[in-house]
């Protein structure tokens, strides 16, 4: 399937409207991989006591990351998109996949207090583009959306 942001986010509304969040997540983490095929990991962080994973489509990668650390953890700290061109120049990246070089990560923020990562990695630098980027922000608007509308609980 060729990647069409407009499509992506139509089809991602209707799996949005689902009470069960795990359930929601899980089947927009197999449409990102689907308008992504390049992707070797397209998933979520739940924002906890720290970042759980969450439903994702990829290889196993590390269940839990501290505040403190890695591309996902700046994310959750300053509250900002983070696109990594090449993560080899990042020093506290943290590689669940060796084979990922550039990394896409877009907060879901509720009433300011980050709720949810949304979290891509490719096997290629420079992957994700200004389009990939503001299709994601648009996918964490409706995320956020969801989560309050079904009162979604992790
Ligand atoms: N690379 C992330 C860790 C999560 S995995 O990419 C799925 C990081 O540096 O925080």
């Amino acid at each position: 399937m060729k990647y069409n942001s407009d499509i992506f986010l139509q089809q991602t509304a209707g799996l949005l409207d689902e009470t069960d969040g795990i359930a929601a997540l899980a089947n927009v983490s197999a449409l990102l991989k689907l308008y992504m095929p390049e992707a070797n990991w397209t998933g979520f962080y739940l924002v906890k006591d720290d970042l759980t994973v969450g439903p994702f489509q990829g290889k196993p990668a590390c269940t839990h990351i501290p505040f403190s650390k890695g591309v996902c953890g700046r994310c959750w700290r300053e509250k900002k998109v983070q696109r990594v061109d090449d993560v080899m120049q990042i020093k506290d990246h943290i590689a669940c996949d060796s084979e990922s070089r550039s990394e896409l990560c877009v907060p879901v923020m509720v009433k300011e207090r980050v709720v949810i990562l949304i979290d891509l990695d490719a096997p290629v630098k420079h992957y994700f583009t200004e389009e990939h980027e503001k299709c994601m922000v648009r996918l964490s608007l409706l995320i956020a959306k969801a989560y309050t509308a079904h009162a979604w609980v992790f």
